[in-house]
């Protein structure tokens, strides 16, 4: 696929793209959006269109690297809708998605290497703006006819850009200055631009750091404009989309919130739909959002486990029921799980035991509500890329809201599905939902039972709870609340000596748990500072009975998880 002969480009390409044309009309009115291509293979293309996929759209072309999300996040920043797709789509695939512009992401492949991933080539020939970013920009010089370099020695971090002072640039725009500090990671790097582009700047390792065909607007960069070390990264990313494909600012969470009331309404009709409210910020806003479409026709489910932080049930039930008027079941069920988790050690049976007995308690609440039809979910964008593009590595197994299994039977509602983490809660505060649901931390299906070490039992509940309440409220106050992924209280099933006032004491450590994590794959211990750490000490053995020793956790991901169960 990769490496179209430059020499018998255009004719080959004209009857390309005739046939693509054909292609694209014959995709576009099959129902079941199969194509045949000229060699005879089918394809099947990717799902309809969605009515909420906005008009202006950018495909980021995944190459396998990590650098895809973050592209689509630094697009979506600048106010331009984009998805992820994978390198494998056809031409015709491509153009049946009408997307406004493409960006072809890194990876972490040589494009000398055998099986490299590469575009179909007839993708150049739709007309359609492209900018290609480190390996995607040595793609384009590969596939239209430059000249990529093997090895050299590679640039890593940070560099210094120099733009070229005899060719004009439509890319980096005036006020960025002549020179400027770029972020790299490559190791080959173009020497030689196809026939139409031009060099414009270079790198003490890359003599072409960016290359440019304004008339084709096909665009290449060899440096990451999308992490944050590069500083007029996020400039160069909207001058490509703004001023030079001519896209508009239209994804707003304030638009997103208004065609996904009209989606919903669409498709639930007069239908009745339930929702596990798990507490969490995903289940939290999905239910919001589907209650400002249908109102009375939802009603949400919150299994109470006795399982959950401190006042975090009452908080629950006061937000979604008092102040959003929402219609909610609250299903007070501590006492089976306790029962359930009578004489449990094991880890794994634990969490199995809480996990069957959920479902359970959610079908019976079910029960009360026969005539629902629909399930809201609060999938995000990051769990369906995970599950459908071709070189995401599937790292985590995904946890469906509030544990619920996928063969319940009901049609899925998943407003949220096109969203990444801090859009979500840019909807939450659009839809007004307090912050302390819209920026509450993750917390585990198995709530408080995976962070009780050996048997739950009610009285360690109540320990930990108070232990875990202190430690996060002393960071709020420090104000770190928001730069920790996680912050919790553990309680471990063993008991320790010390002393206080002229007694000895017999009682329970309290391990501190904080994490700092982009997206809980992995996970660093967070460098709280000394004076908070000793404060969370001190209250939580002046303040909670049978408490005398604190430690503080200081593994990271791997070789750690951040629960300790
Ligand atoms: P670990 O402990 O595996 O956790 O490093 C990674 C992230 O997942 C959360 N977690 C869960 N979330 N159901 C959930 O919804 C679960 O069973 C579960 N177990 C762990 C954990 O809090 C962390 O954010």
């Amino acid at each position: 696929m990769s490496g179209v002969d430059p020499a018998s480009g255009s004719a080959a390409s004209e009857s390309a793209s005739e046939s693509l044309a054909e292609n694209i009309e014959l995709a576009e009115k099959s129902d079941d959006l199969m194509m045949i291509d000229p060699t005879g293979t089918e394809h099947r293309l990717l799902p309809e269109l969605s009515s909420t996929t906005p008009e202006e759209r950018v495909l980021v072309v995944d190459f396998g690297a990590q650098y895809s999300q973050l592209i689509a996040r630094r697009v979506r920043e600048a106010k331009v809708y984009s998805e992820i797709v994978p390198s494998t789509l056809t031409a015709a695939e491509f153009a049946a998605r009408r997307p406004s512009a493409i960006i072809l992401s890194g990876g972490p492949k040589s494009v000398h290497v055998e099986g490299a991933p590469a575009i179909d080539p007839a993708v150049y020939e739709l007309g359609i703006p492209i900018l290609g970013i480190c390996y995607g920009a040595q793609l384009i010089a590969q596939q239209l006819g430059g000249t990529v370099g093997r090895g050299g020695s590679g640039e890593y971090g940070r560099t210094t850009m120099t733009r070229s002072a005899d060719a004009e640039s439509v890319l980096l725009t005036e006020d960025i200055p002549q020179t400027q500090e770029v972020w790299m990671s490559h190791f080959d790097a173009v020497v030689e631009v196809p026939e139409g582009f031009r060099a414009t700047a270079s790198t003490p390792g890359a003599q072409v750091a960016v290359l440019e065909n304004p008339d084709r607007k096909i665009f290449g960069v060899q440096y990451h404009p999308e992490v944050v070390h590069t500083p007029f990264g996020q400039q160069l990313l909207e001058q490509f989309l703004h001023q030079i494909v001519g896209l508009s600012s239209e994804w707003t969470m304030e638009n997103f919130v208004e065609t996904s009331v009209a989606a919903i309404r669409a498709q639930v009709g007069t239908g009745r739909a339930i929702c596990g409210l798990s507490g969490g910020v995903d289940s939290a806003v999905a239910a919001a959002l589907v209650h400002k479409a249908i109102g009375s026709q939802l009603t949400c489910v919150f299994v109470d486990t006795g399982l959950m932080r401190k006042n975090e049930g009452e908080q629950v039930v006061e937000t979604f029921h008092r102040h959003q008027g929402l219609e909610l079941i609250h299903v007070r069920s501590a006492d089976r799980f306790f029962e359930k988790l009578a004489g449990l050690t094991d880890p794994e049976e634990k969490r199995k035991a809480i996990g069957e007995l959920f479902i359970r308690v959610f079908e019976d609440a079910r029960g009360g509500i026969t005539d629902a039809q629909f399930l809201v979910q609060g999938t995000l964008y990051p769990d369906v890329i995970e599950s459908g593009t071709a070189h995401a590595a599937t790292i985590k197994s995904h946890h469906n809201v509030g544990g619920l299994p996928d063969d319940l039977d009901f049609d899925l509602v998943e407003p949220l599905r096109s969203l990444f983490k801090d859009e979500v809660r840019a909807v939450g505060s659009e839809l007004g939902l307090p912050d302390e649901i819209v920026w509450r931390q993750p917390f585990p299906g198995p709530g408080l039972g995976v962070r009780i070490i050996g048997e739950v039992t009610p009285d360690k509940v109540a320990v930990l709870q108070e232990a875990d309440a202190i430690v996060r409220e002393e960071l709020r106050l420090a104000g770190l609340e928001r730069e920790i992924w996680q912050s919790f209280a553990v309680l471990p099933d063993i008991r320790t000596v010390g002393v206080m006032g002229d007694e000895r004491t017999y009682g329970y450590p309290v391990i501190i748990r904080a994490v700092t994590s982009e997206d809980a794959m992995t996970a660093d211990w967070a460098r709280i500072p000394y004076e908070v750490l000793e404060k969370m000490a001190s209250r939580i053995i002046n303040e909670v009975p049978g408490v005398n020793r604190v430690a503080y956790d200081i593994t990271s991901k791997p070789p750690g998880t951040i629960e300790w169960e």
